[in-house]
């Protein structure tokens, strides 16, 4: 390349770079593929080794990081940095809603609403559309010069199309969800410490005097409004703005909208709670803002917070609290899971008192000990976790740390011994159905709607029921008489002539349902019916060796050698002797191969409501005729039986052209194919 094309070269790369890394890092839709994006950049450093007086720091060769720093520059903020008053709950939120319309004057407000990044907050200042400084919020008049360190984050531009002679953006600097787990992944196989949510990893990632480590964190950022400006063109409203800011090609959030008064504001609030988990990014509550820049001015400011915005906060799903004990569960499979009691707190919407520590692993990993303070997070409907542990929180002298097996040799229940197979994560009680958490599980677990269906037996009466004494194994409950059941707590007779009624219905069943219904370990619903359909009956079942188990459709050798294991226990066979004798029985089959019928192997789609069959009978008869049930149409689908209000699926099924079945057709095949 002759020597005077080499600047108008270097430019058009940097140009060209920087557009991919906008179509990548901020509108996330990449544009060419990484292999032809390398070797844009490689041309570029290269160019720029050759010629180092064409580097410049808004090359984007330079977002990789620089020499380290020893300490930050202190910077003082054009404008301060203020801080938004928070509401919890409606009523904080309608009387933000009445201070505006009273202050305004006005009826009805028109509000800009977005997310609450839960990030940390920066600025950045272009001059001449040169990202030339950017730092912390700090104390809100003076923040930390962090440059370098923003350079490396790729959706920050580091030139803005605009003539303005300066335009201070505003914004969150944060790090998506998948990037947090990716660190931490990376932390753990290092051996280094985790960070506890993305917030933390931001943070800590941001201020690193080393930029390149910055570099290598992959933060990201969001705009949510400009600070100082000077020649830049005055507009009427805070989505204006952002428009304007979209523009310039800064990354701000679709998650945004315009929406007027009190109504406005709550439905959007509800809305992104409902999105808050989908999102990439966390966010702790949603931001409301006068619309219009004229009436925020009239509003303006008392001490460090705007009348004009106020910040809606969701209820925390991470807290603070202590570790008053680590007790432990016992599951229907035996498995002793950890739990740590806790001082009560409230997070994610509730107050919670136990959260899961999972496993000894997990308790090692994190190092848990009781009287730790920990972090706890609850999101959505999902089981407490602890999260991590504040080491320096630590109490002198320190606790031992937790190990289950020496805590519980014996299950704390039944006595029986406690072990953990070498290759198992889970420390188990070996004690099976004698048991009694594992036989409350087991007893749950054979009452289910899937199992044998005994509708009305819950876990509240299933307690009392082995509290007492009453039921040992799932065959007594075929010995319950009116007037035990009559007896118990919370126990009407009508309640207990239903149970009773249930009870009997019971009885007559189907062999995959019973399978199921023992509760073997691995055996889930469909290998029951695989099990079922193979064998045929119990007894060839049971008389299995792991040889033929294996020949059934998805059964490897550790399903096998549960099964096997299952029909050795004495105790088990018993229970299957007395429930047979107590006339619990289903239809066998006499026939050693699966139906080889047109219906064997066949995929079905069910879709609407049906006019007698429930969804669970239908799926049950076209399994008994060798057929299997999938989720979602395909090409492969053979057949797509259709009821009332069927939607997508049945419009897909006509669109490709497949065989369509209402429930007499359905029935029809069915019986065509059974003898
Ligand atoms: S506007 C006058 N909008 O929340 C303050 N802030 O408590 C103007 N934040 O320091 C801030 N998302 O770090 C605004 N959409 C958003 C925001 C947001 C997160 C943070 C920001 C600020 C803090 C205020």
């Amino acid at each position: 390349m002759a020597l005077s094309e080499v600047p108008s070269r270097v430019h058009a790369l940097r140009k060209e770079i920087e557009h991919h890394n906008y179509q990548y890092y901020v509108l996330d839709a990449p544009s060419i593929p990484d292999a032809e994006y390398d070797r844009l950049w490689r041309e570029l450093q290269t160019l720029e080794a050759a010629h180092p007086e064409l580097v410049s720091a808004d090359s984007p060769t330079q977002r990789v990081g620089a020499a380290p720093l020893a300490a930050f520059s202190q910077i003082t903020h054009r404008q301060a940095m203020l801080s938004l008053n928070n509401a919890f709950g409606d009523a904080e939120v309608t009387a933000f809603d009445k201070r505006v319309r009273e202050g305004l004057g006005r009826e009805e407000v028109e509000y800009a609403v977005e997310p609450k990044f839960d990030g940390l907050a920066i600025s950045l200042i272009y001059e001449k559309g040169r990202l030339v400084c950017g730092a912390t919020r700090g104390d809100g008049n003076t923040g930390e010069d962090v440059s370098t360190n923003l350079r490396t984050i790729k959706a920050i531009p580091l030139h803005l199309d605009t003539e303005a002679d300066l335009l201070e953006v505003r914004g969150e600097v944060l790090m998506l969800r998948r990037d947090f787990e990716r660190l931490n992944e990376a932390q753990r196989a290092r051996g280094e410490k985790e960070f506890v949510n993305p917030r933390n990893a931001a943070a800590g990632s941001l201020r690193q005097l080393d930029s390149k480590v910055t570099a290598e964190r992959r933060l990201h950022f969001f705009v949510y409004g400009i600070g100082a400006s000077e020649g830049w063109p005055t507009v009427d409203t805070h989505d204006a703005v952002m428009h304007r800011l979209a523009a310039l090609r800064l990354p701000v959030s679709t998650e945004r909208a315009v929406v007027r008064g009190l109504p406005g504001l709550l439905d959007f609030y509800r809305l992104m709670g409902a999105r808050r988990s989908t999102l990439p990014f966390d966010i702790d509550g949603v931001v409301y803002k006068v619309n219009r820049l004229a009436d925020q001015t009239r509003l303006g400011f008392v001490s460090r917070a705007p009348r004009f915005a106020i910040a809606h906060k969701f209820p925390a799903e991470e807290a603070l609290t202590t570790i008053q004990d680590i007790q432990v569960q016992v599951g229907r499979t035996g498995a002793l899971t950890p739990v740590a009691h806790l001082a009560p707190v409230f997070v994610g919407g509730v107050t919670v008192t136990h959260a899961t520590l999972h496993n000894q692993d997990e308790i090692d990993r994190k190092d848990v000990r009781i009287g730790d303070t920990v972090f706890v997070r609850r999101a959505g409907d999902v089981i407490p976790e602890v999260v991590a542990v504040v080491r320096d929180k630590r109490p002198t002298p320190e606790p031992p740390r937790f190990d289950l097996l020496a805590q519980y040799p014996q299950c704390p229940v039944c006595g029986s011994h406690v072990v953990r197979l070498p290759d198992e994560v889970v420390a188990r009680c070996t004690g099976g159905l004698f048991c009694p958490a594992q036989r409350r599980c087991a007893l749950l677990h054979f009452a289910a709607r899937r199992a044998l269906d005994i509708e009305g037996l819950g876990d509240k009466l299933v307690d009392q029921l082995v509290e007492r004494g009453l039921v040992h194994t799932p065959a007594d409950l075929y010995s319950l008489r009116f007037s035990v059941l009559a007896g118990l707590d919370r126990m009407a007779e009508k309640s207990a002539a239903n149970l009773l009624a249930a009870i009997e219905k019971s009885q007559a069943t189907t062999l995959a349902r019973f399978i199921f219904a023992l509760g073997i370990r691995t055996v889930g619903e469909a290998t029951a019916r695989d099990l079922a359909r193979h064998f045929g009956t119990l007894d060839a079942l049971m008389a299995a060796d792991e040889q033929s188990l294996l020949l059934v459709h998805d059964v490897g050798p550790i399903v096998a050698q549960a099964i096997k294991q299952f029909f050795s226990e004495p105790h088990n066979l018993d229970v299957i002797k007395n429930l047979r004798s107590a006339g619990v029985h289903w239809p066998e089959v006499i026939h050693s191969q699966p139906s080889a019928g047109m219906l064997s192997g066949k995929s079905f789609v069910l879709t609407g409501t049906l006019p007698t069959l429930s969804r669970d009978e239908a799926k049950e008869k076209i399994e008994a005729a060798g057929g299997k049930i999938t989720g979602s149409v395909s090409k492969k689908t053979d057949f797509v039986v259709a009821g009332v209000e069927a939607g997508s699926k049945l419009a897909k099924a006509q669109t490709l052209g497949l065989t369509i079945l209402d429930e007499p057709a359905l029935l029809a095949l069915i019986e065509k194919e059974l003898p």
